[in-house]
């Protein structure tokens, strides 16, 4: 089904998991021989994120033939196209569009995290200013927030390692703003490696709430 991300430009669908065994059988060519042997969920997300990428294409009035993953394991898109892939137990999702009008985009979906889980995970995931910025907030919404930081990051760094080639960590990124009523949030990434010296700013998304996911989109306009 066709999805909304609210970014102008950006085809988005999306597709429920578990698989329908149809589907899976009319795009059993595009998994790769390393995933043969693959998990039935993870060979499930892997060609639902195909299709959902496929029917992008489609919309946009290409035919995707096939869809490699990179050593990076990044899509290797078309030469004309952009796009990025997410995926979670319950749905896949691709966004796309051209790269005349866009340099990347970065997309992810995420189940909301258990409040209880957040103490444990913020020691990898989120900085204390984060932490500060979330406790300061009214305590129903520390696990909507907390997920929006992580899956942002997420979001980011699918968007920048196809351009910079290096791996970002969380803490190189900061949040600066997360807003529920306008949907949208505002992170940056630090100065810090050499390696992403040209990539140091303010990046913008849009948070998309989708069949029980959070949903964090960022692209970037050429
Ligand atoms: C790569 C990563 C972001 C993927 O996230 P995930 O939670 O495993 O899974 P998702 O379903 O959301 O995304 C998986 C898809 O991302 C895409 N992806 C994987 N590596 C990628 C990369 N280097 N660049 C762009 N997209 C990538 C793929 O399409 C993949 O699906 P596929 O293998 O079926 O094609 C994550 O595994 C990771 O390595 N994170 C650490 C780095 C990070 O996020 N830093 C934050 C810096 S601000």
């Amino acid at each position: 089904m066709k999805l909304d991300l609210g970014e102008r430009g950006i085809m988005a669908y999306e597709l429920d998991l578990p698989l329908d065994p149809k589907i899976e059988l009319e795009y059993s060519h595009w998994l790769p021989e390393a995933l043969n042997r693959a998990s039935l969920s993870r060979r499930h997300e892997f060609i639902a994120g195909r299709v959902c990428a496929h029917k992008c294409a489609q919309t946009m009035g290409l035919e995707l033939l096939n869809l490699p993953s990179l050593p990076s394991r990044a899509p290797h898109w078309p030469e004309n196209l952009v796009g990025s892939i997410t995926h979670n137990k319950k749905l896949a999702i691709a966004a796309l569009g051209f790269k005349g009008q866009f340099k990347s985009l970065g997309i992810d979906a995420e189940e909301l995290i258990d409040p209880a889980k957040i103490a444990e995970l913020s020691t990898v995931i989120a900085s204390d200013t984060e932490m500060k910025a979330i406790r300061l907030s009214p305590q129903n919404e520390w696990g909507q927030r907390f997920t929006i930081l992580f899956s942002a990051k997420e979001s980011l760094f699918k968007a920048l390692n196809p351009l910079c080639h290096s791996f970002i960590d969380f803490k190189d990124a900061e949040m600066k703003d997360i807003c529920l009523k306008s949907n949208s949030f505002s992170l940056s990434l630090k100065k810090g490696k050499n390696e992403l010296s040209s990539f140091v700013g303010d990046y913008e998304g849009k948070i998309i709430y989708h069949k029980g996911s959070i949903v964090t989109v960022i692209v970037l306009n050429t």
